[in-house]
């Protein structure tokens, strides 16, 4: 990290705190968050469990300090993973207090987020978790249909939700956000409705509803087959949103829906490039002061050397990252924010262009067909279908990318038949 003299020039002040905890009660089909864990160590590992929190301890003692006397103010915190509730409760609030010991006086959260599962709830005393701290929940559903959770993995049934959603309320949690995912393998539009008629009976007041995306390193994205196509995702995809506000939730940034203030300040760090940030564990990303670090995502090898959070690369010399940073931002509401963009990463929207062939490719097939508009210093979509259907495109053209083998990533972009 950069030394403290140099924090002040940038004129940053506000942090996010990412904990990551690898650990799962079992692998989803679907998801490749903890594919790089052996899985013969996922299960009942309660050592390495013990030893993975005193050496996240160790980290954030090692930077918060340096970070918050520099004034920085710590503006949300997030435990997520893998599933941190796979930790007990007192192993969570060891490593919050932790944080807020270390953040004073720079203390001013947001949202201070905990990610678990249906099956883990009834084992955590959420009221003593709220007590510490904790003031949003964010559950991870995936599908209101059993068969559909036995086939990609899950480890918890559609009763064990609702039993889990009573176990948040009665502890006194207000803020409660459910993960969904759609546009699964063989999954047909009348599943889809059918799932978010029982999620809106569920009665949250956030919504996560996520387009399947096939990864190469899962086995669900074999199973996509042709069925994974830009019309039939879109078509989808529009169902959802409508039902989704016909039933009084606003959509924003595209996989989000809140019926009352319950937008989430924590999403802002990847879709609106307002803050730094600070991930602590295996695995986890950080931008500071314009830098990425990553911290290795072997947790055996964390453990033994917890006091890093890697080495720094300029942010600017990242193409890939370049390349997702702006594609995520031109996907939220807001949009890309030229001025934001350049002194958050160190250089100009119009420079990325030039460093990412995908993002430059992508950037001028959108402004020939006139999707994309520059408005008050921001890049975005001039609508929502247009913003909607884009997705759906670029998650087609990934899935022949990666999974069929059958496209080059950088070409150009073929436009809409339906447009
Ligand atoms: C990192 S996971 C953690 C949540 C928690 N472990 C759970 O599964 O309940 C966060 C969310 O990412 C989403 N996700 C994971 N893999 C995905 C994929 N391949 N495509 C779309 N969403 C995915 C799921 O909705 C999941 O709840
Ligand atoms: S979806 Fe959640 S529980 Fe399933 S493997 Fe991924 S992180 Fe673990």
């Amino acid at each position: 990290m950069k030394n403290t003299s140099e924090l002040d020039k940038s004129g940053i002040s506000d942090l996010a705190i990412y904990v990551n905890i690898p650990f799962c009660n079992s692998k989803c089909h679907f998801c490749h968050y903890v594919a790089d864990i052996d899985s013969r160590n996922l299960v009942g590992q309660h050592n390495w469990y013990s030893e993975y929190v005193e050496a996240i301890k160790r980290q954030i003692l090692h930077y918060l300090p340096q970070l918050t006397s520099d004034g920085h103010q710590i503006n949300s915190i997030y435990f997520g993973g893998g599933t941190p509730t796979a930790l007990s409760t007192e192993q969570l609030i060891d490593i919050l207090q932790v944080i807020e010991s270390n953040s004073k006086p720079s203390l001013h959260f947001g949202s201070v987020t905990l990610e678990t599962t249906p099956e883990n709830a009834p084992h955590h005393d959420f009221r003593a978790l709220l007590d510490a701290g904790f003031n949003r929940i964010s559950m991870g559903v995936q599908s209101m249909d059993n068969n559909r959770l036995r086939m990609i993995g899950r480890s918890h049934c559609v009763e064990q939700v609702q039993k889990a959603i009573e176990i948040f309320w009665d502890a006194g949690f207000t803020n409660v956000n459910i993960d969904m995912m759609f546009g699964m393998p063989s999954e047909s539009k009348e599943e889809i409705s059918h799932n978010l008629e029982k999620l809106v009976a569920l009665a949250g007041n956030h919504y996560s509803i996520y387009l399947y995306e096939p990864d190469p390193r899962t086995v669900m994205a074999k199973r996509c087959e042709s069925s994974y196509t830009t019309e039939d995702l879109y078509s989808k995809f529009d169902l959802v949103l409508n039902y989704m506000e016909n039933a009084g939730y606003e959509g924003y940034n595209c996989f989000y829906y809140a019926n009352d203030n319950s937008r989430c300040d924590c999403d802002d760090i990847y879709y609106n490039l307002g803050n730094d940030w600070i991930g602590f564990g295996a695995g986890a990303h950080s931008l500071l002061q314009q830098c990425l670090y990553r911290t290795s995502s072997d947790y055996k090898h964390f453990i033994a050397t917890p006091l890093t959070i890697g080495s720094p690369i300029p942010a600017r010399e990242n193409a890939i990252y370049l390349y997702m940073t702006s594609t995520y931002l031109l996907y939220s509401d807001k949009g890309l924010n030229l001025n934001q963009f350049e002194r958050m990463l160190g250089i100009s929207y119009q420079d990325a262009l030039a460093m990412s062939k995908e993002l430059q490719l992508w950037h001028e097939h959108l402004t020939t067909e006139g999707n994309l508009v520059l408005e008050g210093g921001h890049w975005r979509f001039r609508n929502r279908e247009d913003q909607i259907r884009y997705i759906c495109h670029h998650m087609e053209r990934r899935f022949k990318h990666d999974i069929l083998k059958s496209q080059q990533f950088a070409q150009p972009y073929a436009p809409l038949s339906s447009k």
